[in-house]
């Protein structure tokens, strides 16, 4: 369905202020964003304008009561230099299913994707040509009701913004296994991709810095025993010759980038369970000389080798990166149907559509 987005352009674009060798995560912003409101129990108003600050109502709800859900995806060019998406339908449908979980409306899933591609293919010349380089693209929902008390908001902002990123993890991560602090909780909002899930991340990441580790590995807030996932990424292991990932519970966000691991894996013959994995399977495993590899996935990361896991007392080092076949491989195939180097035979890479096609 044509949705008739209305397209106000920039009248001088800062590409040329940008320098695509040295671009800091999460900083550069491309020229246009798109915005939509909800009021009235409907989407108005879908629109792509100059990227810019918006004024806010102090009293807008999402900065109180936390109706706040985001989506990070990528778009790179083929060998021809033609942009395209990754999978945008799974983000459509992931962030309704954070809408549901929030007490949120739907976007609707088509204005979505017509969305990124008029967004996209009018900002393609921010896709940084550099290998490992992206456009990272945000689309996100908060709730923007002028009123306080604790309730469903009416009305609510929907935007997608987007800008050039570099590789995330450029060395492998080590990780702590959080024994304090939980992530979320079967029932909670785990599943979802709420800003509050964040913000509860904040703490326990910072101490694991302080002590020495990249990022945490959280467990489940039930037992500390069975782990979830890792900052922002899913994890898997490699034990002897099985790949094992934690399987979905409610509480684990469910990652396209695993999904795609997943799929992959198996095609090319791997052994894969999906099931929950309690941490001391892994201890187990590490005395063995079983702990092959750990790595963990996310559209920011792609792919991200874990050097060594602490667990109480224990440090388990991994085997070195030269000797990881399957997450290299993982890597490899992703980072290669991303740069449009490999061929994609899942129908993943969505080529996208110029604004002119999508106006006419
Ligand atoms: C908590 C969390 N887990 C996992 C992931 C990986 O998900 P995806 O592969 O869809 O980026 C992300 C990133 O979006 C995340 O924020």
């Amino acid at each position: 369905m044509k949705q008739n987005i209305k397209i106000t352009k920039v009248q001088q674009s800062r590409l040329s202020e940008v320098d695509f060798e040295n671009i800091p995560f999460g900083r550069v912003f491309s020229d246009h964003m798109f915005v939509a409101e909800y009021k009235d129990g409907e989407w108005h108003n879908p629109r792509i304008e100059p990227f810019e600050r918006f004024p806010i109502h102090p009293a807008a709800m999402a900065l109180h009561y936390g109706q706040a859900i985001f989506e990070g995806m990528k778009a790179s060019k083929s060998k021809d230099g033609e942009p395209f998406l990754f999978r945008p339908e799974m983000h459509a449908k992931r962030i309704n299913a954070s809408a549901d979980r929030m007490c949120m409306p739907h976007f609707p899933e088509d204005l979505f994707l017509e969305a990124l591609h008029a967004l996209v293919g009018l900002d393609q010349g921010w896709i940084p040509p550099q290998e490992g380089s992206a456009l990272y693209i945000r689309p996100y929902m908060f709730a923007n009701d002028e009123f306080i008390g604790v309730k469903p908001s009416q009305n609510y902002k929907f935007i997608i913004f987007t800008g050039p990123v570099g590789p995330y993890y450029p060395k492998p991560v080590s990780l702590i296994a959080e024994q304090k602090y939980v992530r979320a909780v079967r029932g909670g909002t785990g599943e979802a991709k709420a800003a509050g899930n964040y913000g509860g991340s904040l703490l326990p990441a910072k101490i694991a810095n302080e002590k020495g580790y990249d990022q945490v590995m959280w467990m489940d807030g039930h037992e500390f025993k069975y782990i979830q996932e890792v900052g922002t990424m899913n994890i898997f292991f490699v034990l002897g010759d099985t790949v094992v990932t934690p399987e979905t519970d409610g509480a684990i966000l469910k990652g396209i980038t695993r999904d795609c691991a997943i799929k992959l894996l198996k095609d090319n013959g791997h052994k894969v369970e999906v099931r929950p994995l309690a941490i001391d399977e892994i201890v187990e495993a590490y005395k063995k000389g079983e702990l092959k590899e750990c790595f963990g996935t996310g559209t920011a990361a792609v792919v991200a080798h874990v050097s060594k896991i602490a667990y109480k007392d224990l440090e388990m080092e991994l085997p070195p990166v030269e000797e990881r076949k399957v997450g290299a491989w993982v890597k490899m195939e992703i980072d290669g149907l991303r740069a449009g180097t490999i061929e994609d035979e899942n129908g993943w890479i969505v080529p996208v559509q110029a604004v002119e096609e999508i106006n006419a």
